[in-house]
């Protein structure tokens, strides 16, 4: 199964990509956790895409059309793949296309994960990740059981850069902007399904599993 999740910071994209992965084994392939990892190693990629994530922007297509390039030809890709934040232009989703296409493969769906503004505000600025394994976490909705300390593996529980308010508006408008018109684009492929990200976590999972199902 090959699939993109669409939609705005904060739709519940890394949330439900979990969820996704565990129940169909396929590899979660998130363009925000590459680029973070590559800030926290200092790498040449690390060091040009900063700036833009920082500020709120999109790091330049041929960055992460390079950077796409290599890890979707990874061995754990070959029995499936889920995107989550790639892509986010026109230019990357021509770009994609144009991988598939020389690997002889399709995409299956494109889930557009919808919500408001204000839901997306509220969510972001009570995120909270661990700095070790990416496990997210919510002060309001889902704290760690020791504070800022991972469940999970003990790592610390931290705030990101980029989720004060000022930022994650940017964040939106950018949305708005570049990324929002491939939804456009995926309907017209015939592959686009929209699910209403606003409820509970377990509704959303819910409303997923049951689109991936006819897949
Ligand atoms: P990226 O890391 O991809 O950030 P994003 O798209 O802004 O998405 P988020 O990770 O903020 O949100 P999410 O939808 O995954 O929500 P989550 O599940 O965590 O990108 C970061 C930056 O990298 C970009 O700004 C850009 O600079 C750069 N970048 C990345 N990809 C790029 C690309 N392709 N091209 C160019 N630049 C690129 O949930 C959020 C919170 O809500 C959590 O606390 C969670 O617990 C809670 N929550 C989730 N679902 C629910 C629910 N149903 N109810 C209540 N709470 C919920």
């Amino acid at each position: 199964m090959r699939i993109i999740l669409l939609g705005p910071p904060g739709a519940g994209k890394g949330t439900q990509a979990e969820n996704i992965k565990a129940k169909w084994d396929i590899a979660h392939i998130s363009t925000g956790d590459i680029l973070r990892a590559n800030v926290k190693a200092g790498t040449d990629l690390g060091k040009a895409a900063r700036k833009y994530m920082d500020e709120g922007g999109l790091v330049p297509d041929e960055l992460i059309i390079a950077m796409m390039e290599s890890r979707l030809q990874e061995n754990d890709a070959r029995k499936g793949f889920l995107l989550d934040g790639f892509p986010r232009t026109s230019g990357q989703a021509e770009a994609l296309d144009g991988l598939l296409d020389r690997l002889g493969l399709k995409l299956d769906a494109v889930i557009e994960l919808s919500v408001a503004d204000d839901v997306v505000v509220k969510r972001l600025t009570s995120r909270r990740v661990c700095g070790c394994c990416g496990e997210i976490y919510n002060t309001e909705a889902k704290p760690p059981r020791v504070d800022s300390v991972c469940d999970k593996c003990g790592g610390e529980v931290v705030q990101r850069d980029d989720d004060t308010e000022a930022v994650i508006r940017k964040r939106l408008t950018v949305f708005r902007e570049q990324t929002a018109p491939l939804i456009e684009y995926y309907r017209n492929k015939g592959i686009l399904m929209t699910a209403d990200a606003t409820g509970a976590k377990d509704s959303v999972k819910a409303l997923l599993e049951k689109s991936c199902g006819g897949k």
